[in-house]
């Protein structure tokens, strides 16, 4: 049984033929309509979400299947106790596939071993949010029209966002992708991922405090909210919290083809008035998260169907 627990579970060449996948779906919707017709995707979320769940719900739906799940752990058996891997033993007699966010990193693989259908991480903790970085992949190959020769700022938490985390994880194994780190000294990448992922790979990479200094060599520009909910102390938040504003003023420091993404939720690190910008692109990959879900949940089915 196949999962996606880390970017990492799949190869590059299987993550090039689901991004492939992915396009076909964006181009010929009507052909995938009944792809999953009587198949069933849970969605267990233990932690507050909009795109994430939803847009996995709306993959199935296109897909022809249907979807059942709870959206808080108060509304499950968690309130009464019952470990996660538990609930997915249960879960797996109830659909054939499941997306599991939590906020303890560990969750998504701990629900693997209990599970007898394909598991996928829709965020566990301050660790990893692979199928995001499905979704940023598949908008940078659409709108750059490439993975390889790229320098990326990524800005913001980079100490809490999982999001970039599982990013860097994805992109290092494309040929001279280079990184601005762009953060506080408080929110810097954590030791593991500068150590064990960049300096191990011999990886591109400068650390910046100033986001000014970064834009005007980026050909993306990945911003991050603060992770409020993974701060111990509230001062600690809001002394942080708008430590970055991107406004249309310093997007005159940027290329003209730079790309700004953001997973979302917004809060105050990108002004609204950059939305008009061409090069804002945020909203456009939500989109391309539904596209790249329905590829997840077809191939992740198919490789079951293989083994079963
Ligand atoms: C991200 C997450 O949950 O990590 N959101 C998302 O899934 N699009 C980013 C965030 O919450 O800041």
């Amino acid at each position: 049984m196949r999962h996606l627990i880390s970017p990492l579970d799949l190869s590059v060449e299987e993550l090039d033929d689901l991004l492939e996948l992915a396009k076909d779906i964006e181009k010929n919707p009507k052909k995938y309509a009944h792809a999953c017709d009587g198949m069933k995707l849970a969605t267990c979320f233990y932690e507050p979400s909009t795109r994430t769940r939803l847009s996995f719900e709306s993959a199935m739906l296109s897909l022809g299947g249907s979807v059942l799940g709870f959206a808080g752990a108060d509304s499950s058996s968690a309130a009464k106790g019952e470990s996660v891997a538990d609930t997915m033993a249960v879960i797996s007699c109830y659909a054939d596939i499941c997306a599991i966010r939590h906020p303890k990193e560990g969750a998504a693989l701990v629900a693997t071993t209990k599970a007898k259908i394909p598991v996928i991480n829709a965020g566990d903790g301050g660790h990893q949010h692979p199928t995001q970085t499905l979704t940023d992949l598949l908008t940078i190959s659409s709108l750059k029209g490439r993975l390889d020769n790229l320098t990326i700022g990524l800005c913001g938490d980079l100490k809490f966002g999982r999001t970039v985390h599982s990013l860097i994880n994805a992109l290092i194994r494309y040929s001279n992708v280079k990184f601005v780190l762009i953060s506080p000294e408080e929110l810097k990448i954590p030791d593991y991922i500068r150590e064990e992922v960049l300096d191990k790979n011999n990886i591109e990479y400068v650390e910046l405090e100033r986001l000014e200094e970064a834009l005007p060599d980026l050909d993306l520009l990945y911003m991050t909210r603060v992770q409020k909910e993974r701060f111990f102390n509230e001062e600690d938040y809001v002394r942080m919290k708008d430590f970055y504003i991107l406004t249309s003023e310093k997007m005159k420091l940027a290329r003209e083809d730079m790309l700004v993404l953001h997973p979302l939720p917004r809060v105050n690190e990108i002004a609204v008035e950059v939305d008009d910008d061409p090069r804002a692109v945020y909203f456009k990959q939500a989109q391309y998260g539904v596209y790249v879900r329905m590829a997840l949940i077809l191939t992740l089915l198919k490789w079951r169907d293989e083994v079963c």
